[in-house]
Formats: C-alpha cells, sequence, structure tokens
C-alpha cells in the first residue's frame, strides 16, 4: 500500500475538465475534508452598496455617506459593493467573452501560457499537472500589471509573447481592463482614504506605481458541487480585491462564526479589503477569511483585480492611525517579503499578518 501510495504521488494528475465537469465520478483529490465542504443554506452578507460617482463628485453628503458605509463595512469584515463605477459595460462583456473563447480551448492550446513554477503569470489549472489533495475546481490565467510606465502594453505584450499572434485582440482587451482596473482601484483608495480620515489622497498617492496581479478564474460546472470547492478559504495577502463576477454566484465570506453568500450583481465590483491594507490601516479594516463554490448549472467566471504597492514601499500607516489606544499592530514590510512568506506558509487557519510579524 505505501509503495502503492508513493508511485501515485509521482504520476503527474491530468483531467480533461471539458469531459470531467459531466462526470459523477469525482477523483478524491477534489474532494474537500468533511469541515471544509460547502454548507447549503446560509445566510446572506449584506454589503453595502457604494455609489462611486457620487463620492467623486464630490458633494458633500454623498462623500460622507460613502465614508461612514466603507467605514462601517471594512471595520467589520471588509467587503463592500462599487456600483456606478464607470467603467464601461461594453469593455466587461467582452472580458466575459474572452474568458469564454480562451478557457474553452483544447488544453494544449491553454499551455501554451502556461505558468511556471514560482511564477505569478500564465494559465494554471488544478486538473493538470499537482499532485496533492484538496484542489480547487478551477483554472485560471493570471498576469502582472504595473503602473510605472504608461506607454507600455504590458498585458497586451506578455500575452501575444506568449499565445501568439492570434491573441492580439485578446491581449488588448486585457490590457484595456487591466487599465480601467487600475483608474478604479486607485479612486477606491481616494474613498479608502477619506473613510480613515486621512483625505484622498494619502493612499491614492501611496498606490502611484503599483505593482498589480490580474486573474481570470473559470470555475467549470461541477456534478458533485456539495463535495468540491472552487477556491479555498483564504484571506487575499494583496491591499485591495476589484472583483467583477456574472451573474451565477459562488462567493463566500466567513462572518461572526459562519460562512454567508454575497449575492452575485453583475452591474457592480465586489471589493475586499486585503492583509496589507490592513496592516496600512494599522488593523483598522479587516481582511476576511473567504472563498466560492461551484455548482452543476453553470460554469461560473470571475475576474479579480489585487491591487499591490511598488514593490519597494514600505508598508507602514500612517501616523494619524497610530496613538496609545491603537499602537502600531504590525511592524514595517514590504510587499514581496509578505507574498513570499504566504507562498511558504499559509493556512487557512492562520492569521497570515500575526505570524509574520
Ligand atoms: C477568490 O477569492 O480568489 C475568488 C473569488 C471568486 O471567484 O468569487
Ligand atoms: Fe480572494
Amino acid at each position: 500500500n505505501e509503495t502503492k501510495n508513493e508511485n501515485d504521488k509521482k504520476k503527474a494528475l491530468v483531467f480533461d475538465s471539458s469531459v470531467l465537469q459531466y462526470e459523477s465520478n469525482i477523483p478524491s483529490h477534489f474532494i474537500w475534508p468533511d469541515h471544509e465542504k460547502p454548507c447549503a443554506e446560509l445566510p446572506e452578507l449584506l454589503v453595502p452598496p457604494i455609489d462611486l460617482k457620487a463620492f467623486l463628485s464630490g458633494d458633500p453628503l454623498a462623500v460622507s455617506n460613502a465614508s461612514r458605509l466603507v467605514n462601517e463595512a471594512c471595520k467589520k469584515h471588509g467587503f463592500f459593493l462599487v456600483t456606478n463605477h464607470g467603467v464601461d459595460s461594453s469593455l466587461l462583456l467582452k472580458a466575459h467573452e474572452y474568458m469564454d473563447n480562451f478557457f474553452g480551448m483544447q488544453l494544449s492550446e491553454k499551455q501554451r501560457a502556461q505558468r511556471k513554477n514560482g511564477e505569478h503569470c500564465g494559465y494554471a489549472s488544478s486538473f493538470t499537472g499537482r499532485f496533492s489533495s484538496k484542489l480547487p475546481w478551477k483554472e485560471t490565467l493570471s498576469f502582472q500589471y504595473c503602473d510605472t510606465d504608461h506607454s507600455s502594453k504590458i498585458v497586451q505584450d506578455y500575452l501575444l509573447n506568449v499565445m501568439g499572434e492570434d491573441f492580439k485582440q485578446f491581449g488588448r482587451v486585457y490590457q484595456e481592463y487591466c487599465e480601467a482596473m487600475s483608474t478604479l482601484s486607485l479612486e477606491i483608495m481616494e474613498l479608502l482614504g477619506m473613510s480613515l480620515g486621512v483625505g484622498r489622497k494619502y493612499f491614492r498617492e501611496y498606490f502611484e506605481g503599483h505593482d498589480s496581479i490580474m486573474r481570470l478564474n473559470y470555475y467549470p460546472l461541477c456534478q458533485k458541487p456539495d463535495l468540491t470547492l472552487g477556491t479555498g478559504p483564504h484571506c487575499d495577502p494583496t491591499s485591495l480585491t476589484v472583483l467583477h463576477e456574472d451573474q451565477v454566484g459562488g462567493l463566500q465570506v466567513f462572518v461572526d462564526g459562519k460562512w454567508h453568500y454575497i449575492g452575485p450583481n453583475p452591474d457592480a465590483f465586489v471589493v475586499n479589503i486585503g492583509d496589507t491594507f490592513m496592516a496600512l490601516s494599522n488593523g483598522t479594516y479587516k481582511s476576511c477569511l473567504h472563498r466560492a463554490v461551484v455548482n452543476n448549472k453553470s460554469v461560473r467566471k470571475s475576474l479579480a483585480f489585487f491591487l499591490c504597492p511598488r514593490r519597494d514601499r514600505v508598508v507602514t500607516p500612517p501616523g494619524s492611525l497610530v496613538n496609545a489606544e491603537n499602537p502600531r499592530a504590525y511592524p514595517d514590510f514590504t510587499w514581496p517579503t509578505l507574498l513570499e512568506f504566504t507562498q511558504k506558509h499559509y493556512r487557512a487557519d492562520m492569521k497570515t499578518l500575526d505570524a509574520f510579524s
């Protein structure tokens, strides 16, 4: 038996997700332990919708309303919605459509963008290559987006480079999408600055030249969604996550000792605080455990933009958030050191920043 296990470990795992999504016999690697399996009936997490256009108009009432709602939500669980966000709806449609095109391709085609060990960019699928248990039921495509050089087309060039000439338009779409996310996340930084009483500009300027990550999440159908998870429980180590999802739903957040669902809303972005912003706010704003479930009726897609500071920026809270009542919650660090720590030591039941400190 021992030898059999050893041999099994050496075998690379290759499942074709286009076939596997119709199988009712789920490979054991995708079956999660009972205490982590999705729960049947969940309460809804009510997250405040923030009218971004009204906030940006500068109207004092709109600014104070938005700031109060964001402050309350972020102190509790770190999740809120952004509506009236100004991102072109035809760009959102295209970004979803091109995901169908990409993930619908043959595996060998997708593997042209295969993510290499230790890298953050490229195609990754838990249906291939890795041998472990508790695998997420998803495929992803990730790329880096830096705000350092506005004339560079970093996403477009990357996709053209790995996927070839046929993917020029594909690259253009996600280049444009990332540029829109960069603008949006810096506007949200103005909102977070106002909500923490440090002014509009503080965090916006802090994140100038950001070095961020874009990830396309594709969750195939699953005939046994009660045994599996699309994304396992985790806190985002990044600063801010700006998520656009289709109408399928599946995002869940752990608040007050139980899982809650967030209803899908394709007209809005779901925004959540990550560990790095929790540290920037001196622990005032929470980075909260969340996960995504899959289902047997529809494929689900989400697009996550992870705002991260410039790699050499020191993550340290503004002085006004540190006082006798609120001493420093975490020591100074830089984003790459936290990322490296998370990759080596991450456990869902661990408070990463506390362990890191
Ligand atoms: C994630 O948190 O990584 C994924 C969230 C989602 O797809 O809803
Ligand atoms: Fe996440």
